[in-house]
């Protein structure tokens, strides 16, 4: 057992939780990615002794739980403030301003990439495309959208965010919650709230409204041409 470790009844509490986690698998060594998320929820970020945590409940060496929390950027290392605030710099959101939004806030903030306010309250890093290319430029914050956003409407966001104002994204849940209950939630802990507010906006529902109005629907994988084969094998 690694040296590190979380005081007594922290670890207790923990492990209550972990216990229900790996019974929801076939093999205990697949719930390394939700334990991960829990030990983040306990401090904000993946220590040393989030690792040794998840090595001893799982039968893992702390170099395995490491290679892992250190591959997936949704673990963070170090502690991340209340409110991590995602800015959408791949190709489409970075030509629809997402670059000038990221820039305005760097300076705005005084931070950098992953990177936290001395508050403690928001972190700001640069991230790949999150499958909302319809709403680009696109912010998110603890993984909750805020659509089309400019550079003066995310200055607005991380000021009320850092003033504890109530911020709703514009897709989701009612409210925002911090970056620790996000985190317990992407552990399997439900907080109940999935189905509040809207759930897809009217740009991603205007395909579907054309495709039923046209018939058009999905090709048959079995008939596609070879080359097109979705699982990359020949038809
Ligand atoms: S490029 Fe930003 S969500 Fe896809």
């Amino acid at each position: 057992m690694s040296t590190a470790t979380f005081p007594e009844e922290t670890r207790a509490r923990l492990e209550v939780d972990a216990k229900e986690i790996i019974g929801r698998y076939p093999r205990q060594r697949s719930a390394l990615l939700p334990l991960l998320h829990l030990v983040q929820s306990e401090e904000g970020f993946v220590s040393a002794k989030g690792i040794a945590f998840c090595a001893d409940q799982l039968g893992l060496t702390t170099a395995e739980v490491t290679a892992v929390a250190t591959f997936y950027t949704m673990y963070k290392r170090r502690p991340t403030g209340d409110f991590h605030v995602g800015v959408c710099t791949n190709t489409l959101c970075a030509v629809m301003g997402g670059d000038e939004i990221f820039a305005a806030l760097k300076d705005h903030l005084g931070v950098g990439n992953d990177e936290t306010t001395e508050d403690g309250r928001v972190s700001l890093e640069h991230i790949e495309c999150n499958a909302a290319c319809d709403f680009a430029p696109v912010v998110m914050v603890n993984w909750e959208f805020f659509d089309n956003q400019t550079p003066e409407s995310a200055k607005r966001l991380v000021d009320d965010l850092r003033l504890g104002r109530d911020v709703a994204p514009t897709r989701g849940p009612d409210r925002l919650c911090t970056w620790k209950e996000a985190s317990r939630v992407l552990a399997g802990f439900s907080d109940g709230r999935g189905a509040e507010g809207t759930q897809a906006g009217e740009p991603s529902l205007t395909g579907l409204r054309l495709a039923r109005e046209r018939g058009w629907t999905a090709p048959d994988p079995d008939r596609l041409p070879v080359g097109d084969d979705p699982e990359g094998g020949a038809a």
